[in-house]
């Protein structure tokens, strides 16, 4: 079977890639290829912090490989957090530390509008394509549901009546911005093997 490496070592990531694209490749994370280098993601844009993790591997290790980066991009705060959305509140802060000052920084404003995105870099011989998958939402006034991580209690996917945190994993993975990523770059995949 065809090898890929996902450049990451988060395991509901794998499982939820897996998933996808299980059966027609074997995917491998990062440990599982003995890569346990720390990778600087110092771009200012998700496809260029996707394309930096996805390259590392494909040029130290000679594999195809793809990589993600993740944010929630709020339209009154000129889209941050962004792709600084992991450390909003500082270094070393916590995903309760970023709800805090999200919703702090929205305290009062009625503009909520904001999206999760998720770009999916892929270096498939050689060459990088990217895939982009977005959810429309709002920022809700107080955290709502207890499951998920991150931004999952604030945010409120449009046309729907639960937060991400609301709502159970296989419910999330059906829609979120990561899964629509996940289904282009599938769908991609099928057409090369
Ligand atoms: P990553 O690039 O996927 O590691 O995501 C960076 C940061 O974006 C995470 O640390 C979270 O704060 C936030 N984030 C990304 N995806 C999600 C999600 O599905 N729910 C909540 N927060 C997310």
């Amino acid at each position: 079977m065809r090898k890929i490496v996902f450049a990451s070592n988060n395991a509901h990531k794998l499982q939820e890639v897996r998933n996808k694209i299980g059966s027609s490749m074997e995917v491998l994370s990062m440990n599982e290829i003995g890569c346990f280098d720390d990778i600087p993601e110092t771009a200012e844009t998700f496809e260029g912090n996707a394309e930096i993790k996805a390259r590392w591997i494909a040029d130290k290790y000679q594999l195809d490989c793809f990589a993600d980066d993740s944010g929630l991009c709020i339209d009154t705060l000129n889209g941050a957090p962004g792709v600084y959305s992991a450390r909003y509140a500082g270094e070393g802060c916590t995903f309760s530390d970023n709800n805090k000052k999200v919703l702090l920084a929205l305290d009062g404003i009625r503009e909520r509008q904001a999206q999760f995105v998720t770009v999916i870099c892929l270096i498939w011989k050689g060459k990088s394509y990217f895939f982009r998958g977005e959810v429309e939402g709002e920022i809700i006034e107080k955290l709502e549901g207890t499951s998920g991580f991150g931004y999952d209690p604030i945010f409120k996917p449009k046309g729907h009546p639960l937060t991400y945190a609301q709502m159970d994993l296989n419910e999330k993975n059906q829609l979120s911005h990561r899964a629509k990523a996940l289904q282009m770059m599938s769908e991609f995949l099928q057409r090369q093997l």
